[in-house]
């Protein structure tokens, strides 16, 4: 698998890392979050890296402990590590809280969603060579969450498209493009239908490869793009999307590498970061110790590649590879039978080989 390095623009030279490692808070999360979690700080803990954990509740399980979905004292927590490890939290359909993703990530102007989404060896599914990176807005579009009833029958959604979140965004797909040796930036739309929102997007991203000359610029409408990612996904390489088709994409991905329980995510802003799997929090499967905890161990990857430990990081990539290449020990979403502890300890036990 290809490293993800760090965007230099987005490199933590906030804290050193002392005696206790580094401060960050950790977010177990609702579902299957406490399982896939613990399985990542665990794994963290085999690679060497050293963090001082801030453990918060968020979500389902703070609101029946505290009242509250986002407890004052995990918004404190992330203002002062600006780092996190996080669970996936419950987001009612139709009704309840609104989601505290979003909250978080508007909240800490966590801007760029990244999703590295890779084939593993050893997986079987119908497509072999998957190598894409989904670059989703973070921050605005239909998120934003501004929806109102017109009158009984009619209701208003409206989507928000600024040419600052697009110019900002746009900037980080190809500057991840150019540090990490990728082709091309392919920017998915509907500018066709939404011809001023989705037509300011393009307009930025166009503005923005007319500066990365060594990339490849090309533009898809989304269901066209959607349509060619399962016949022909090796023909993309980085994609940049909005934040309501960067969500529906990136789980489209993840069916072709093996499923939600393979795909890893960080969300970036200028002064900080959470680190989270692209699933949720799979209620179906919760506390069986069944849940796949590749994707959180995935994004722990990806948090202490952000800390700067490259060699930890590829350690922990190169030990799943090794686990899942092997091919004896895999969650049922994989045709397996272990559980996540096993998955878990084999990967930590492949770390301590290759130390
Ligand atoms: P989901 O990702 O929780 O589950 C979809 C399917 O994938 C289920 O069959 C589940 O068992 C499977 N799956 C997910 N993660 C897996 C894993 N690690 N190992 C094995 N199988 C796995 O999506 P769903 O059902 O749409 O959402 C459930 C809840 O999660 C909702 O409340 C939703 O709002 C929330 N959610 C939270 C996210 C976050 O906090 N970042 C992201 C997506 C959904």
């Amino acid at each position: 698998m290809r490293r993800i390095q760090k965007c230099a623009t987005l490199s933590f030279n906030g804290k050193k890392n002392g005696h206790h490692g580094v401060p960050a808070t950790l977010i177990p999360g609702d579902g299957v979050g406490p399982e896939v979690i613990g399985a990542a700080v665990t794994v963290i803990a085999a690679s060497g890296v050293r963090i001082e954990w801030d453990e918060q509740l968020a979500g389902a399980s703070a609101l029946k402990r505290t009242g509250s979905p986002v407890p004052p004292a995990l918004l404190t927590s992330l203002k002062r590590t600006r780092i996190a490890l996080k669970g996936p939290l419950e987001t009612r359909v139709g009704e309840g809280y609104r989601s505290i993703n979003v909250h978080l990530r508007k909240t800490f102007n966590l801007f760029a969603n990244l999703r590295p989404t890779h084939s593993f060896e050893g997986v079987n599914t119908r497509f072999t060579g998957v190598d894409l990176i989904v670059v989703r807005e973070n921050t605005e579009d239909l998120y934003a969450g501004i929806e109102h009833q017109v009158t009984p029958g009619v209701v208003e959604s409206i989507k928000i498209i600024t040419a600052r979140a697009s110019t900002r965004i746009a900037r980080f797909a190809f500057e991840f493009a150019r540090i990490n040796q990728r082709k091309s930036v392919t920017a998915i739309h509907k500018a066709n239908i939404m011809k001023l929102s989705d037509g300011l997007f393009l307009k930025c991203a166009r503005r923005m490869a007319t500066a990365y000359k060594d990339i490849e610029y090309n533009e898809q409408i989304v269901d066209a793009a959607c349509m060619r990612l399962v016949t022909d996904p090796a023909s993309f390489d980085v994609l940049l999307l909005e934040n309501l088709y960067g969500d529906i994409v990136s789980d489209l991905c993840a069916g072709l590498v093996g499923g939600l329980g393979m795909v890893p995510g960080a969300n970036y802003g200028d002064r900080g970061a959470i680190f989270e799997a692209v699933h949720g929090t799979a209620p179906d499967i919760a506390g069986k110790n069944i849940a796949n905890p590749v994707a959180a161990i995935l994004s722990s990857a990806l948090l202490v590649e952000y800390l700067g430990h490259l060699k930890a990081a590829t350690q922990i990539r190169t030990a799943v590879n090794d686990v899942l290449r092997a091919g004896r020990i895999r969650t049922p979403d994989l045709g397996g039978k272990s559980t996540t502890d096993e998955v878990t300890g084999a990967v930590v036990k492949a770390i301590k080989r290759s130390a």
